[in-house]
């Protein structure tokens, strides 16, 4: 070869294979950041929750406005003036002879069309017509064509509605004692027609889940993928670069990994996203960390796990532990080679006691090599249990090199949070959190992280000053959890909860 073209062929290549300095040839392995790591939560992206983005179902037409799947209804019958009840929680008869309502009172939707539903009650069982074609009773596990009703709402009273049973007939409260499916005819919607009930919607979720199924296929497709390209763009990255933090931790959905034709009502697209941001952080010197938020069957009933309808399934078998595990084998082999690959977190935020230790404990280890099948790089990341002893998973752990236990620090959700004015909150984080912090980081054991943090808290007309001194002691705390913390979120429509917008508006600097 010629002096020349070898020169050239140096001069070419140096930036990207190799260099020739100082004598010696160096593989320049492009290197991630490493901890601790100041991070951001791109949160509402892959994994859509209502309150963070709600525009984004504006476009849903709902004949009975906010009734999604999930959506919790309570029925009062306007002739009996009472409830409706599954009787024991279910398994048998429904009633209208309760004056108040909770549990067994509460029907959750599942969502078959805009106006017709599957009825959920407390014992997970469906409501039904029994055998003898009349009585209603709460008897099915799996629901299918023959558990699907209808409800009718009347254009003048909002509130009011009739329930049609796939026989073609309506729901009375007959008696207090008997609910049957016989009623014919048309109704003035007055107090003494049997078929009227006054509805209550006393909770329901805005998760992936509604977002997709309420919207059907071809527009969910439509809408998901105008957010996943317009929500979080390029320019998102290069100012998280600019603005000293080192990292993003991206929630995903199990779904993404059957991408493009994920299960319904899931649709695909979201996988093309995470390139994009993998693209992105690469090119700003961004760590990833990637975020399994959702499982299967949902591992905490929140409408960020995606649940359906506020149940809790996720790792009650080895085939769903095994499923999930697939999902992290897909995604570490996606983006082992990429030097902005920090971190995978296995699983978001399981709930005890819903998901026990023995089956979280199997699936951590099953999950920490599925990631080192691929890199022995990668920070495996697990989140403890809420409500459990943030300590319990510290022993397991220590026994696996390169893990980090993620831990999520609110002033908020717990009633120990009201009423605490503004030094009380800065104590509590300077005191109390930093103390559990200590608890968690053990010589020897695995890394500390702060996943989720924010700036907000039950103080009522706090100024912009007390806003930043509670970010401020939160940095400090934090910023000694030894792989790092992450705030959440980068983008939200309540202010505080953006931390482009409190950034942005000098409540929180990291520049010092
Ligand atoms: C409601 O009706 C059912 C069925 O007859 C009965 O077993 C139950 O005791 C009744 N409950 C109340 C509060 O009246
Ligand atoms: C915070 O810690 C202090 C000192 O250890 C303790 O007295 C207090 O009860 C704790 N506060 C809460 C709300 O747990």
């Amino acid at each position: 070869m010629h002096q020349l073209e070898l020169l050239l062929l140096l001069l070419l290549c140096s930036p990207c294979f190799f260099s020739v300095s100082d004598g010696r040839t160096v593989r320049p392995v492009k290197q991630g950041p490493s901890p601790p790591i100041g991070a951001v939560n791109l949160g509402g992206w892959l994994v859509t929750e209502g309150w963070i983005l709600p525009s984004l179902r504006r476009h849903s037409q709902q004949r009975t406005p906010g009734t999604y799947d999930g959506t919790q209804l309570q029925f009062k019958s306007v002739t009996q003036n009472m409830y409706l009840a599954a009787e024991q929680g279910g398994g048998t008869v429904i009633v209208a002879n309760r004056t108040s309502a909770s549990g067994w009172e509460t029907f959750k939707l599942w969502r078959i069309d805009e106006s017709t539903f599957n009825l959920k009650v407390f014992d997970n069982r469906f409501v039904t017509v029994a055998g003898d074609g009349v009585t209603v009773v709460a008897t099915v596990a799996s629901p299918g064509p023959g558990e699907a009703f209808q409800i009718v709402r009347s254009d003048d009273d909002k509130t009011r509605v009739r329930i049609r049973a796939p026989n073609g007939r309506f729901l009375q409260a007959k008696t207090r004692d008997l609910v049957t499916v016989d009623y014919d005819g048309s109704t003035n919607w007055g107090n003494d027609d049997p078929s009227v009930f006054v509805i209550t919607r006393v909770g329901g979720l805005r998760g992936e889940y509604q977002i997709c199924n309420g919207y059907g296929k071809t527009k969910a497709t439509q809408v998901l993928m105008e957010h996943w390209r317009t929500y979080i763009v390029e320019n998102d990255f290069k100012f998280i670069s600019t603005s000293g933090l080192n990292a993003v931790r991206i929630p995903v959905g199990w779904w993404i990994a059957s991408d493009p034709n994920p299960p319904a009502p899931f649709v695909g697209g979201s996988l093309q996203a995470l390139d994009n941001a993998f693209k992105w952080a690469e090119k700003y010197n961004l760590g990833v960390i990637v975020d399994l938020h959702t499982a299967p069957g949902s591992q905490n009933q929140y409408e960020h796990s995606a649940s359906r309808d506020g149940s809790q399934d996720w790792g009650t078998t080895d085939a769903n532990i095994a499923q999930t595990v697939q999902v992290i084998d897909f995604l570490t082999r996606r983006y082992a080679s990429s030097p902005s690959l920090l971190a995978v977190e296995l699983l978001n935020e399981p709930l005890a006691p819903g998901v026990s230790l023995p089956s979280l404990t199997k699936y951590y280890k099953d999950g920490y090599d599925a990631v080192r099948k691929y890199t022995s790089k990668a920070y495996v990341i697990m989140s403890n249990r809420l409500s459990a002893s943030n300590t319990e998973l510290l022993d397991f752990a220590s026994g696996l090199p390169g893990s980090v236990i993620d831990v999520h620090y609110y002033n908020l959700y717990t009633s120990n949070f009201n009423g605490l004015t503004v030094e009380q909150n800065i104590e509590y984080v300077r005191t109390n959190r930093s103390a559990e912090l200590s608890s968690v980081t053990r010589q020897n054991g695995p890394l500390t992280f702060v996943g989720e943090w924010v700036a907000e808290w039950n103080v009522q007309g706090a100024s912009n000053e007390d806003y930043q001194r509670f970010a401020q002691v939160q940095l400090d705390v934090y910023g000694r959890a030894t792989f790092g913390w992450a705030y959440w979120t980068f983008k939200n429509v309540n202010n505080h909860w953006s931390m482009e917008w409190m950034i942005k508006n000098g409540i929180i600097s990291l520049k010092s």
